[in-house]
């Protein structure tokens, strides 16, 4: 069972799947998917090699994972996020670039980082737009935190980096202040979007609207 003793940091939506998407999920999940378990996950069964290993917490529709993955074939991604309509899609799209190099969880990533990848060195957590919970009184749901850095850190290996990006303003100064005041974390905040990381809809519907985007790399003494 897991322990929780924060709420949620996600809607819990009743994901409306598109016939593609069910067919994806249903024909590719035993491909690319990851079954949720209470235990450490043996990754080099998972990927059928030992390699370097990222994490993207939040993937959306998975763009951004996909074109990364495909930039950068040395390394492995464990692709996390809880929307099965987004997982559906990502599925199908790794089949279309025919990926080996990414493997597909539909949870909370908590669970996965304290419990699928315990004892595990991860090489680089991505955290790409979060949820922004712009509400005051739900800023406690929001996944950036004391904890979740402690957690982070405690699965990075040394030199491996927690790279966090938002539009979100206030989100962008609360999570600069909690990387700067965790004693594991050399936190670089990046003047221009680097160019390695794609423009999702996502982001693209925030700078429409007149925000602009600020990337976090924080690097693990
Ligand atoms: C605003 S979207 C951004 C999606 C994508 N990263 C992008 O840039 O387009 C945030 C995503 O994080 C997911 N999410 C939020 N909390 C999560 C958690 N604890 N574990 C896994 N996924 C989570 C949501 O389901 C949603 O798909």
């Amino acid at each position: 069972m897991t322990q929780r003793t924060a709420p949620h940091t996600f809607k819990l939506r009743r994901g409306r799947l598109t016939a593609h998407q069910a067919e994806g999920l249903e024909r590719l999940g035993p491909v690319y998917g990851v079954p949720v378990t209470d235990k450490p996950l043996v990754l080099s069964e998972l990927f059928g090699r030992a390699a370097p290993l990222v994490v993207e917490v939040g993937f959306g529709m998975g763009e951004a994972t996909v074109a990364m993955a495909l930039a950068d074939p040395a390394r492995d991604v464990l692709a996390v996020d809880v929307h099965s309509p987004g997982v559906g899609k990502l599925l199908r799209a790794l089949e279309s670039a025919q990926l080996s190099n990414v493997r597909v969880v539909e949870a909370d990533a908590l669970h996965v980082l304290r419990t699928m990848l315990d004892g595990v060195l991860l090489d680089e957590v991505r955290v790409y737009f979060p949820d922004p919970w712009p509400k005051a009184r739900h800023a406690k749901r929001r996944l950036v935190s004391s904890s979740f850095c402690d957690l982070v850190a405690a699965r990075l290996r040394p030199g491996g980096v927690l790279h966090v990006a938002t539009d979100w303003e206030p989100y962008a100064r609360l999570a600069r202040g909690v990387l700067q005041a965790h004693p594991d974390f050399e936190v670089a905040v990046l003047d221009t979007r680097p160019a390695h990381r794609p423009l999702t809809r996502f982001e693209q519907r925030g700078h429409a609207a007149g925000r602009r985007s600020f990337d976090l790399l924080a690097t693990r003494g």
